[in-house]
Formats: C-alpha cells, sequence, structure tokens
C-alpha cells in the first residue's frame, strides 16, 4: 500500500523556533527538568510525520498478519489518527470493525500523577462529533463506529470483546489507566498498543515529556504483566508500544 497520503492529508512541517527557545530548553535540561517549551507547529495539529509513519507500520502489520479482533482509538478528538487509521483499514481489510471513543468535552481534571505537566488543563481539546465526521467525509472515508462520553461511562461497556489494535490517547494519567484496564484483557495475542504521548527521559533524554501521567500509568499497569512499553523514536513528538503475548 502507497502511504504518501500521511504527508498529505494534515500538515506535518515543524516550524523553526526561535533562539530563545531553544535556549529555555537547554536550561530547563541543564537544570535536569523535563519540562520543555514545545516547539512550534501549526494548531491543532495531533501527531507528526514520524508518528504517523510509525501509525501506519503498526496499524498495517496487525492487517497483514490477521491478528483477530477490532481496531479502537480511544481519545481520538476530531479524528486525525482515525482517517490514518481508517484509510489503513480499508486497504487491508475494510471488513474489520474500528470504533472510537471520545469525550468530546476535552479533557479531563488533571490528577496528582500529572504532576510535570505544564501546558494541559482541564476542557482543553474540546471538540465535537461532527468535526470528527468532517473529516472522515474531506478524505472519502466511511465513518468509525464513534463512542460519546467519558471513558469510565463508555468503556466497560461498549468495548467489542476482542481487538487488534487498540490507540490510547488520553493524555492524562487517569484516562490511560481506565484505557489500560479495559483494553488489554480484549487484546488478542500478537495484538499492538500504541501509547501516545509515552515518553522516557531513560532512553532519550530530549523526547517530548510533557504529559508524564502517561508513562505512569503505564509502568503501573503493566509492572505485573510481561508486556513492556517500548518508546519508539518520533523526533519532536513521543510515543510508545507493547505487542500482546
Ligand atoms: C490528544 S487528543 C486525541 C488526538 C487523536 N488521537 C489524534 O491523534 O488525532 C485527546 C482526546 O482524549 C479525550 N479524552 C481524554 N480523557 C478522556 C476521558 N477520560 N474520557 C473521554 N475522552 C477523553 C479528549 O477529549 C481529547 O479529545
Amino acid at each position: 500500500m502507497e502511504n504518501f497520503f500521511l504527508t498529505q492529508w494534515y500538515d506535518w512541517r515543524v516550524l523553526e523556533p526561535s533562539p530563545k527557545l531553544v535556549l529555555i530548553n537547554k536550561i530547563l535540561g541543564k537544570l535536569g527538568l523535563y519540562s520543555r517549551l514545545q516547539y512550534p507547529r501549526s494548531t491543532g495539529l495531533m501527531t507528526n510525520i514520524e508518528q504517523r509513519l510509525n501509525l501506519y507500520h503498526l496499524v498495517s502489520q496487525v492487517l497483514a498478519y490477521n491478528v483477530p479482533g477490532a481496531l479502537v482509538e480511544l481519545g481520538c478528538h476530531n479524528g486525525q489518527s482515525s482517517t490514518v487509521i481508517q484509510k489503513i483499514i480499508q486497504h487491508f481489510d475494510p471488513s474489520r470493525e474500528f470504533h472510537v471513543y471520545d469525550s468530546f468535552e476535552g479533557l479531563p481534571a488533571l490528577h496528582e500523577k500529572d504532576a510535570g505537566t505544564t501546558n494541559f488543563d482541564v476542557g482543553q481539546l474540546k471538540t465535537t462529533r461532527d468535526a470528527l465526521l468532517a473529516n472522515f467525509k474531506k478524505v472519502g472515508l466511511p465513518p468509525p463506529t464513534i463512542h460519546e462520553g467519558w471513558f469510565d461511562k463508555t468503556l466497560p461497556t461498549q468495548l467489542p470483546p476482542s481487538i487488534s489494535f487498540a490507540y490510547l490517547d488520553g493524555d492524562f494519567y487517569e484516562s490511560i489507566l481506565i484505557s489500560l484496564q479495559y483494553t488489554y484483557p480484549r487484546l488478542s495475542k500478537g495484538a499492538i498498543c500504541l501509547i501516545d504521548d509515552y515518553a522516557d527521559p531513560a532512553v532519550y533524554p530530549a523526547g517530548w515529556n510533557l504529559l508524564p501521567g502517561v508513562k505512569r500509568a503505564c509502568d503501573e499497569f503493566l509492572a505485573d504483566k510481561p508486556e513492556k512499553v517500548s518508546y519508539i523514536y518520533s523526533a519532536d513528538m513521543s510515543h510508545g508500544f507493547f505487542r500482546k503475548l
């Protein structure tokens, strides 16, 4: 499958940071702090090109190798990544179900384990189901099954019984933890779970790490499980994945 749509549908150019921003980030690093000021990029852009490439390879892999189950995205916002996932599904196996979940009311309250988060807050990233549907229409793809509501209300009863690919993008500690609690038991053997914003400074100290609650939730949840998250390169953003054993 050709994958040039990854560069065409959404802008992928990271804008040049000012020398002042570079200096501030250098100082934060020297002080031993993980927080960084974000590099400027097109407003509202959810992923960079490296993340979409990783997404492409991970989704196409589970479909090409016939890992059983539906695909899900927990925290779909206005569907930027959902359209990428749907495009790959339509190419490899259009019979697969694709379910997406979001409050569409923006982010919930922060938990104390989100400490270190600098520029995200409750209510941020508010969008609508219609905005998501419009993005699917724009690129000529069938919409996914949309589950609107907070994860603690939708996930217990509205997840498919078997999952081949889960994209967890709820940003905060509690959102990621509940996502893992409900998706993990449904993941088929060989399924991929990709977690956005997972950063591990021990692996790559320069990685984007403004949502440290994500790693805390994953590490706590997987502490007694055989799977561990691999932090994979995505330039100025961060994400990681594990494969269900
Ligand atoms: C960063 S955005 C998702 C971006 C999208 N995955 C993409 O790449 O295009 C995070 C989304 O998670 C949703 N979210 C976070 N915690 C949630 C929760 N507990 N219940 C429902 N939605 C939640 C927010 O509403 C927001 O739209």
